[in-house]
């Protein structure tokens, strides 16, 4: 090739790659076009390998035009490759903005189970009332669930609470606690009248789970223990805090029953929530719904913790904490209420 040649070639070249140039419209299409235009396949390479053969004289020149041309193709992919950048980064603005303006989306909170909460609630009403709270163990030994509570060996009243032992100890030494009584028991061993206590906790039966039965479910107990202690004052706090919980429309009803360590003994029951005492499925037409039992406890317990029955009186009470939630929520199976379905929980 002439000098000439290779002049009008180069000249050629930069024609051409203007056009492709301008015609990238990603950085990544300029790449492209920069190794086509300037890489080591390129024709402007094959140009400057050229120039060995130009004769002498012309090499000077053709090497001129050809780095000419090779300063004006750079020139020209770096001032493209400012623009596209710039546009790169704009688009990325727009992308990626943040609007600071919208607001959040929010977490959905869970909540308290509606046994928890009802469990919560009543030591609340009876906390607000003056008593403490305390809690015993769900392991517990024959003395505390049975024997210092009036049910000596034997006793038939044992027989109405289904108990799962423990292999522990003597045989049947160690049970899982039938009721919360027992903690009544450990209360009074450790601290001396005047008491005013309510105990929550899970108690233990060997049921077959059934629509009403579970065999773990919860029980709060109430004590009260001081001087001149009468049937009245149990009366009355029972319907307080059933008037407490439910509303001045909501009443107590006692009826005579047995329980060993209380003497006299009753079981209580509360106005139907759902009937007002009219008389529905609820309440099977009675109007009353049975929430657990009460009595003045018995000299005999006194005996056995060591508090004098001729100094003290006290009255004791205890129920179901489930029953009065499935009663309230009308949760038609218990096992409703412990199956872990979100969804159930969700209700409430
Ligand atoms: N512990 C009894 C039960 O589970 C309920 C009960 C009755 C508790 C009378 C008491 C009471 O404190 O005085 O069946």
């Amino acid at each position: 090739m002439t000098a000439t040649e290779i002049a009008k070639s180069a000249a050629a070249l930069v024609h051409r790659g203007t056009t492709d140039v301008d015609a990238a419209a990603s950085l990544d299409e300029l790449d492209a076009v920069e190794r086509d235009l300037l890489g080591k396949a390129s024709p402007l390479n094959k140009l400057r390998e050229a120039i060995k053969s130009v004769e002498p004289a012309g090499r000077a020149e053709a090497g001129k035009a050809v780095g000419a041309a090779r300063a004006q193709l750079e020139a020209m992919v770096a001032a493209r490759r400012d623009v596209l950048s710039a546009d790169a980064r704009a688009a990325s603005l727009v992308r990626d903005r943040v609007d600071l303006t919208t607001g959040g989306r929010g977490y959905r909170r869970g909540h308290l189970h509606p046994v928890t909460r009802m469990w919560r609630d009543l030591e609340d009403v009876f906390v607000g009332m003056g008593y403490k709270v305390a809690e015993g163990p769900e392991v517990e030994l024959d003395w505390y669930n049975f024997e210092a509570l009036n049910f000596p060996p034997g006793h038939p009243a044992r027989a109405m609470q289904d108990t799962l032992y423990v292999k522990l100890g003597r045989p049947e030494e160690v049970l899982l606690r039938t009721h919360t009584s027992p903690v009544q028991v450990r209360v009074m061993e450790s601290q001396r009248p005047p008491i005013y206590m309510v105990m929550p906790g899970r108690t233990f039966r060997r049921d077959t789970l059934d629509a009403r039965h579970s065999p773990v479910f919860h029980q709060i107990e109430g004590l009260a223990v001081d001087r001149d202690i009468k049937l009245g004052d149990l009366l009355g706090t029972i319907e307080m805090f059933i008037h407490a919980l439910f509303g001045p429309d909501i009443n107590a009803r006692f009826l005579p029953s047995y329980f060993p360590f209380t003497e006299p003994s009753a079981e209580f029951a509360m106005t139907c929530v759902f009937c007002e005492g009219n008389g529905c499925t609820v309440c099977s037409g009675t109007g009353w719904v049975e929430l657990g039992g009460c009595g003045m406890v018995d000299p005999n317990v006194f005996t056995a913790v060591g508090i004098d029955p001729e100094e003290y009186t006290g009255f004791a009470f205890g129920f179901g904490i489930d029953r009065l939630v499935q009663l309230l929520y009308g949760v038609d199976h218990v096992k409703n209420l412990w199956d872990g379905d979100v969804r159930f929980a969700a209700q409430f």
